[in-house]
């Protein structure tokens, strides 16, 4: 092994293991002997700052700190210490901190950590709030929250009319916690059950419990209960169900930093079992984007393009009920009219405000079949209670 290779071998392991004094003493000492004695120092001091009375740091420090004080001198002696000895006693330690650097979790594709915050999501004042006083604000002053008697237990499901934020908002919920971020679909864990299911669950559980602080959004909450005959006939199924349950149980209490959300556009198909105390038996609605929220959107979806005498508040104003998705297809739209426009006429003309007039006699929000449902429900099946925030919003709107 050259010099260099030796070196890179313990950095490695000491950025594997930076609490390991042993090995930080290694390094330290095999950088003093090629005169990195800047570096050795940085070492050696957090090796002292971890075990302060250890006098081969002392010493060692002594000697560091001697060298700095000297031009620097032409090595004496050969060095003492037997590398291939050390090397084989980090050999184990160098193939983990690769696999951990570079290779995703194998078990849950698709896990991500946000950067995205609460204060990216445009306007909703009351959702933030809600989200602050019963997960966040608990979760960031547990003591706090104890001496109230106030627990996280269980998770929260987020509902509303596609398309208005749900998924958005869970993401900036893991970016607040600084936690990582695995979307999983219901539909896909009830279809697992045709193979191992009960096992792939335990692993997407373990894999969660891995990689604490960490939030499982389960989306398409609703998929459970609209297979609920097939759920019958199907004893496979039936266990993948008992085990998702068990898994949401054991979780529940947030004891191992795995954080659970839940999304639904049709929480009235949401299979009861899933509702119950400690799983997901709050509710937080998700209405579309309010006018700071279009705003926000609009802005977002214009940003890198050609524009000229845009009015954002009528804009705002003219797109009441418009779903995120349904803003950022207007906003295609007008583009798409100012292009055809500019290929037409041979001469390149910004998006204007009547591209938009044009395409907004044609783009209507997508919400309307959502809100139809949800007000029967809230009239008519509401009688736990379970959709007060709902019918306070039909009261308010006059919907
Ligand atoms: N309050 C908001 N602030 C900023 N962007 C939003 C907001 N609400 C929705 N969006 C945008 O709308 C898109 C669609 O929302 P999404 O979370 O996918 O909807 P859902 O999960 O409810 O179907 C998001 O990707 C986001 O770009
Ligand atoms: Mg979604």
């Amino acid at each position: 092994m050259s010099d260099d290779a030796e070196l890179r071998a313990l950095r490695t392991a000491v950025g594997a293991q930076p609490d390991s004094v042993d090995l930080r003493l290694r390094l330290a000492t095999a950088l003093a002997s090629r005169d990195h004695h800047s570096e050795a120092l940085e070492h050696c001091t957090a090796a002292l700052g971890r075990d302060p009375g250890n006098s081969q740091a002392v010493t060692l420090l002594q000697q560091i700190s001697a060298a700095l004080a000297e031009p620097a001198k032409p090595k004496t002696g050969k060095q003492n210490f037997d590398w291939s000895a050390a090397e084989s006693e980090v050999s184990h330690l160098i193939e983990p901190a690769f696999v951990q650097d570079f290779e995703p979790d194998p078990v849950i594709e698709g896990a991500e950590r946000p950067t995205l915050r609460l204060a990216d999501v445009g306007g909703m004042a009351e959702v933030k709030q809600r989200l602050e006083l019963a997960l966040l604000g608990p979760l960031r002053n547990p003591e706090l929250a104890k001496a109230f008697g106030k627990s996280v237990r269980g998770g929260l499901l987020l509902y509303g009319p596609p398309g208005c934020g749900k998924t958005f908002i869970a993401r900036a919920v893991a970016g607040e916690l600084g936690a990582s971020f695995y979307a999983i679909g219901i539909a896909d864990v009830l279809d697992m059950w045709i193979g191992n299911s009960e096992r792939n669950l335990k692993e997407i559980f373990a894999a969660a419990r891995r990689n604490a602080p960490c939030v499982l959004f389960f989306d398409e909450m609703d998929a459970l209960g609209q297979k609920r005959s097939q759920l019958r006939n199907s004893s496979g199924m039936r266990n993948t169900v008992n085990q998702l349950l068990n898994e949401l149980d054991s979780v529940g209490n947030n004891n191992e930093g795995v954080f659970t959300l839940a999304a639904t556009n049709h929480p009235w198909d949401v299979d009861v079992a899933l509702r119950r105390p400690g799983r997901f038996d709050r509710m937080l609605l998700v209405l579309p984007p309010d006018p700071p929220a279009r705003e926000v959107i609009l802005r977002y979806h214009l940003k890198d393009r050609p524009l000229s005498g845009i009015n954002l508040d009528v804009l705002v104003r003219a797109t009441e009920d418009f779903s995120g998705a349904d803003l950022a297809h207007l906003c295609e739209s007008a583009t798409e009219q100012a292009m055809a426009d500019s290929i037409r006429t041979g001469t390149v003309r910004p998006i204007g405000m009547p591209d938009f007039t044009t395409v907004l006699r044609e783009v209507k929000p997508s919400t309307g079949p959502w809100f139809t449902t949800a007000r029967n429900v809230a009239m008519f099946a509401n009688s736990d209670g379970s959709y007060d925030d709902l019918l306070k919003y039909f009261k308010a709107s006059k919907k």
